[in-house]
């Protein structure tokens, strides 16, 4: 016989049936949560590999403009404007102008005024980029599509 202080006992019936109705409810608290998490996006955006920097007649010949955020040189000569990367081949420390070329300041790879090595543990050149213009006449680098060294993109 129970006491005051003992809780009654339930019956195997009852226990299973609770247990049956806490499951449903747990069961339609999680199918209300991931409802209410529908309407937001499971991935993040990814960043665009193009970029604009600019009107054609801003890179009239002789313009050397370097994009900091992007880590791109843009330069205009009577060939057409072209874009390369200053990311350095060797592990990607950011490379900076010095003595009429390129140096990096981590590991001590040179590269001339081309991007070719020139010194230090770089593997490759540095990367000249993709220059095109966009419908509505802005020319756009795309940092995802090397090209071939000296390829100028063409102004009209
Ligand atoms: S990262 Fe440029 S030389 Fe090592």
């Amino acid at each position: 016989m129970p006491g005051r202080l003992e809780p009654e006992s339930v019956p195997r019936r009852d226990f299973l049936g609770l247990a049956g109705l806490w499951s449903a409810g747990l069961a339609i608290l999680g199918s209300i949560a991931g409802m209410a998490r529908l309407p937001k996006p499971r991935v993040l955006p990814e960043t665009s590999s193009q970029f604009r920097i600019g009107r054609a007649t801003d890179f009239a010949p002789g313009t050397v403009r370097v994009i900091g955020e992007q880590n791109v040189r843009v330069i205009g000569t009577n060939e057409g404007v072209a874009a390369m990367s200053l990311v350095c081949t060797h592990l990607g420390c950011i490379v900076s102008e010095e003595g009429g070329g390129f140096g990096c300041p981590c590991h001590g790879s040179k590269f001339d005024v081309a991007g070719n090595v020139v010194g230090g543990p770089a593997p490759a050149p540095l990367k000249w980029l993709d220059v095109s213009a966009s419908a509505d006449g802005s020319l756009v680098v795309d940092k995802g599509r090397s090209v071939a060294p000296g390829t100028y993109f063409k102004l009209a």
